[in-house]
């Protein structure tokens, strides 16, 4: 039987999100329902909600959850009812050219759940196809990675995607070694976890960037050994002076902002590596001396998701978390229920908080 949860809305462009009352089918072949534990508030949803991202409103919200399995469709042998899971949007198909060629982490053709779940008849759109600002979901079976349930759900849900996209751009996407020095440009939410990912890689420095006193602050107990406030210092020579006048091994760009880009680009090392994983705009542009970017030669490497496999990096990332090893709790700004997104998404915008985190007490939903 289909059922009624409640679900945060952004039904028009640029307009405050709502809390509204949606149909979730049962799951099909291929599908699992979750019951959502807690969902992480992204700056990818306040993109739906601006219409950046496309116009296929209504959007249903929410995409860095953790849960449990409440049924799984029929033939589903990957999770089962009672498992607790992180969902993902890296669900691998095991069949597109990137992934013949043994490329998984580039699938391009990931997958989604095929039914809707629909508001008043009409099919909702799940941002990066999840939706979890909900008490249920539905998600193909590829989308909800098993991890020990002994992890918070608030701290866990983050690795399904910026966590896991800043991790993965230092030690996936830009290889950081033993030794390595790093630069990390913008410290939010994405530019610590980079921080993070490149101190559990073995960096030497880990050099934190940022227009905010406040930010670098923060930074620093996520483990950076310098820090540089970008409105007082050219970075790139404050890096340069960090790195006896080298620049760093590998500089990972987590703004998504091309005059960052740039900074990034003249503050590695010879040989180093430029990661960008913050998303620009469609107008953004970058232009280069041509000579500059053949004599510094390394590589520019734009970096999807970290690079991440969620069935490899979640278990293993939530084993190391459960060690003490791995400070996800630090994300979790502060806990706030449904009905609080659109108040969220406004001190995201002020530079308020790392991630607000929905919580949904399962006992009390619908
Ligand atoms: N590639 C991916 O797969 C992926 C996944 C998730 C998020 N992202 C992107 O990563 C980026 C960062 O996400 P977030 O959640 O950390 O955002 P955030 O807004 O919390 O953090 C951005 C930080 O950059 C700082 N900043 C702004 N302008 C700066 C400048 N000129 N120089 C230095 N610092 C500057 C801000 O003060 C802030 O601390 C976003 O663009 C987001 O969309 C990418
Ligand atoms: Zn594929
Ligand atoms: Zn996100």
């Amino acid at each position: 039987m289909p059922q009624q949860v409640r679900a945060v809305v952004a039904r028009a462009k640029g307009e405050p999100v709502s809390v509204e009352v949606i149909e979730v089918p049962d799951p099909g072949p291929g599908e699992v329902l979750v019951a959502v534990q807690a969902c992480g508030v992204c700056h990818t949803d306040l993109h739906y909600r601006e219409g950046a991202i496309n116009d296929d409103f209504p959007f249903l919200l929410g995409h860095e959850a953790a849960g449990v399995v409440e049924a799984v469709g029929p033939d589903v042998t990957e999770a089962a009812p009672g498992d607790f899971v992180i969902l993902n949007w890296r669900a691998v198909c095991g069949e597109c050219r990137s992934c013949r060629r043994g490329r998984p982490q580039y699938c391009f053709a990931t997958h989604n759940a095929t039914q809707k779940m629909t508001l008043d008849g009409q099919a909702l759109s799940p941002a990066l196809g999840i939706g979890a600002f909900a008490e249920k979901t539905l998600v193909a079976a590829g989308q909800a990675t098993k991890v020990d349930p002994a992890a918070r759900p608030e701290a866990a849900g983050l690795l399904g995607c910026g966590v896991m996209a800043g991790i993965g751009a230092a030690i996936y996407t830009g290889e950081v070694g033993r030794g390595d020095s790093v630069a990390v440009f913008g410290c939010g939410g994405v530019g610590d976890a980079a921080i993070m990912g490149a101190r559990l890689a073995g960096a030497a420095k880990a050099i934190a960037v940022d227009l905010d006193a406040a930010k670098l602050e923060l930074a620093e107990r996520f483990g950076a050994t310098h820090t540089v406030l970008a409105s007082e210092v050219d970075p790139v020579e404050a890096i340069q002076a960090l790195t006896d006048g080298n620049g760093a091994d590998v500089c990972i760009e987590a703004v998504g902002n091309p005059k960052v880009l740039e900074q990034a680009f003249y503050a590695r090392d010879l040989a180093g590596t430029v990661v960008q994983v913050g998303v620009p705009d469609p107008e953004m542009r970058i232009e280069l001396p041509m000579i500059d970017f053949f004599g510094r030669g390394g590589r520019l490497k734009p970096s999807w998701y970290g690079d991440c496999l969620p069935s490899r990096d979640f278990p293993m990332l939530i084993d190391l978390y459960l060690q003490g090893r791995l400070d996800l709790d630090r994300f979790v700004s502060e806990t706030i229920a449904l009905d609080d997104v659109e108040a969220a998404f406004h001190r995201m915008e002020r530079g308020e908080v790392l991630r607000s985190v929905v919580v949904i007490d399962q006992d009390g939903a619908a």
